[in-house]
């Protein structure tokens, strides 16, 4: 730890050196250490305290025969967690006292003097743990973060994610890019949640919107003129929580005039490169890129982790001429059968088939078909269906199974994608490699959500030149010159090209559905602005909470933020939101008509 969190120089007017450095070369130095008791042994002479700061631990002694009478009479007094001063002689252990699960093991530190700057209340979470004491549970140390936060692993993160920016800075810095900071009292920018609002008291029944992203403001900045722009900006979206989604999160944010994708995929891959090294992650480029189509094809999902080989068949014809209701209804309906060819999953028990096809229905499917072959012949709800040559044609030989979907590609595809992790933990597949980086590009422009035409990631992203004429006759076929960036499974970022053409955006508007007059309300500064001489310009953002959780392994994203809000978008520790008072109400010009029960 000391290593990522070395401070130059260590030493202030209170303390000489921090504790994590401290070497059997400094044997016989005189130094004045400060921090917190992680952990008091007294043995009724002795003391032993394991003396914390952020660079790690030492051991201090206090001893009759070496410490003044009054600081030994106050190191017998110490409570856990009580913030000390110490002053006393680095010594070299004898070699039976090392202490190898330590950096600072080989040496103590022996005690002349002991001043206590703070005591501290009893910890209402224990900081010191032993290697076999469980985590107390997750709300309660978020309710005492401030306790929490002394943990090393929290420490570790924090220090990475510090690291990670500078990084970032530094290599954006290094390509002329500028840093510049965007309001968080804005209008709003659409990303596809919803807005938090903050109530203008100066103008009464009007809003600011937190900022979903700063996409509109860095397109703004490329029409000044700025070229090249980068900011670690903190995003706010009121949307449904999950494992991977903060409501306040940072990205990376970046735009880029007279760029085509492969400028910022190759820029990206670069900054990827650098930020890996710092983790101490080997990381290859460049990195695989395959369109979106492709992907929906073989893997069932737009960020497949491809850490695993398993892809998605096609068997429709090899499935037509089988007398199965379900096939022969799903196929005539337009549908397809598609599933997965699993090497060697007939040693899979019925109760781990079912397990993989419970993630297919907790991803929508109604339910998958299988075909098991053994020695003994073909089982399984597809299975018994299937002549001997039927099974060759699917792939599927002695040892193997199939497990397959029937049904519209929507259906299916994200069925097969869970379906396809849920096989690779079942069949306990090794990775092919442990990090996989992978481009999906070409996204498509519209959506349709609930019959209604939305846009796929925001309206600003660029139709393929070969798909603009399809803009208003088949608006679903529209591909964009949109591009994500996927690690191991995960959305790591997501860009485009934009649209630089006034005409061109308020088109896509009308495509939406948009009245012009609602297009002028909303978007009327961005339409103008491009009408000013807007160059070509195109961007990405990562989410930078998302890389740091994978880069050190952690959990949830609430490990890698310093004051993370819970799954039901609370601020635990400091106790938010909270409900004001009248008088702040009336100052702002709002009236509260309903309150959840009780708050
Ligand atoms: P997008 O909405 O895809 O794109 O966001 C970019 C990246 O930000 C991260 N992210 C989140 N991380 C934590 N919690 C969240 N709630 C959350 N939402 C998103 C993801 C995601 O890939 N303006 C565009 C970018 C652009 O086009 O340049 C945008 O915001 O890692």
């Amino acid at each position: 730890m000391e290593s990522m969190s070395r401070i130059e120089p260590e030493r202030t007017r209170l303390r000489d050196r921090m504790v994590g450095g401290l070497r059997a070369e400094d044997h016989g130095t005189r130094l004045r250490l400060a921090g917190w008791v992680h952990r008091r042994r007294d043995l009724g002479g002795l003391v032993f305290v394991d003396l914390r700061d952020r660079s790690g631990l030492v051991q201090v002694s206090f001893g009759p025969d070496w410490t003044e009478p009054a600081s030994l009479a106050l190191a017998h007094d110490l409570g856990h967690e009580d913030v000390i001063l110490v002053e006393g002689t680095v010594e070299r252990r004898p070699d039976g006292a090392r202490n190898r699960e330590i950096a600072t093991g080989e040496i103590e530190v022996r005690a002349v003097r002991l001043e206590r700057l703070s005591d501290a209340a009893t910890p209402a979470i224990p900081v010191y743990r032993t290697a076999e004491d469980a985590l107390p549970a997750e709300e309660l140390r978020l309710q005492h973060r401030v306790l929490d936060l002394r943990r090393e692993d929290l420490q570790r993160n924090l220090i990475l994610r510090h690291k990670l920016v500078l990084a970032a800075r530094n290599y954006f810095d290094g390509l002329g890019f500028l840093e510049v900071e965007t309001p968080i009292l804005t209008k709003a920018t659409p990303e596809g949640a919803r807005d938090y609002l903050v109530p203008s008291r100066v103008h009464k029944g009007e809003f600011y919107a937190l900022p979903q992203s700063p996409q509109l403001y860095k397109q703004i900045l490329m029409v000044s003129g700025f070229d090249r722009y980068f900011q670690i900006a903190r995003c706010f979206r009121d949307e449904d929580l999950r494992a991977d989604r903060q409501p306040e999160f940072t990205q990376i944010d970046v735009e880029a005039s007279f760029v085509e994708p492969d400028d910022i995929l190759g820029w990206m891959e670069g900054l990827v490169v650098a930020l890996s090294s710092v983790a101490g992650i080997d990381c290859g480029r460049p990195f695989p890129r395959i369109s979106w189509a492709e992907s929906m094809e073989r893997y069932g999902s737009d960020r497949p982790d491809l850490r695993f080989t398993l892809e998605i068949s096609d068997w429709t014809a090899a499935t037509a001429d089988l007398e199965f209701g379900i096939i022969r209804s799903q196929v005539a309906a337009g549908g397809r059968v598609r599933g997965l060819w699993l090497e060697g999953g007939a040693r899979l028990s019925r109760k781990e088939i079912e397990s993989i096809e419970a993630e297919a229905k907790a991803a929508g499917a109604p339910g998958l078909l299988w075909a098991k072959r053994s020695a003994e012949g073909l089982s399984g709800t597809l299975g018994k269906f299937l002549s001997p040559a039927q099974a060759d044609a699917m792939g599927l030989g002695v040892g193997d199974l199939v497990v397959a979907a029937a049904g519209p590609d929507k259906v299916t595809s994200p069925a097969l994608a869970a379906a396809r992790m849920a096989a690779a933990r079942a069949l306990g597949l090794q990775p092919v490699r442990e990090h996989a980086w992978l481009w999906v590009t070409e996204f498509p422009v519209f959506v349709e959500e609930d019959g209604v035409l939305a846009a796929a990631h925001h309206p600003f992203v660029m139709p393929h030149k070969d798909d603009v004429g399809l803009l208003e006759s088949s608006p679903l076929a529209v591909r964009g010159t949109a591009y994500d960036l996927v690690y191991n499974g995960t959305e790591f970022g997501s860009g485009s090209i934009r649209i630089h053409q006034p005409e061109l955006q308020r088109r896509v508007f009308r495509v939406l559905g948009l009245q012009d007059e609602e297009i002028d309300t909303k978007f009327g500064f961005l339409l103008g602005a491009l009408a000013a001489g807007a160059p070509p310009h195109g961007g990405i953002a990562l989410g930078l909470d998302r890389i740091v959780q994978r880069f050190t392994g952690s959990g949830s994203l609430r490990d890698v933020i310093a004051f993370p809000k819970t799954t039901a978008a609370r601020a635990l520790f400091e106790g938010a939101p909270a409900p004001v008072g009248q008088s702040e109400l009336e100052a702002l010009g709002l009236e509260v008509t309903s309150r959840k029960r009780g708050s």
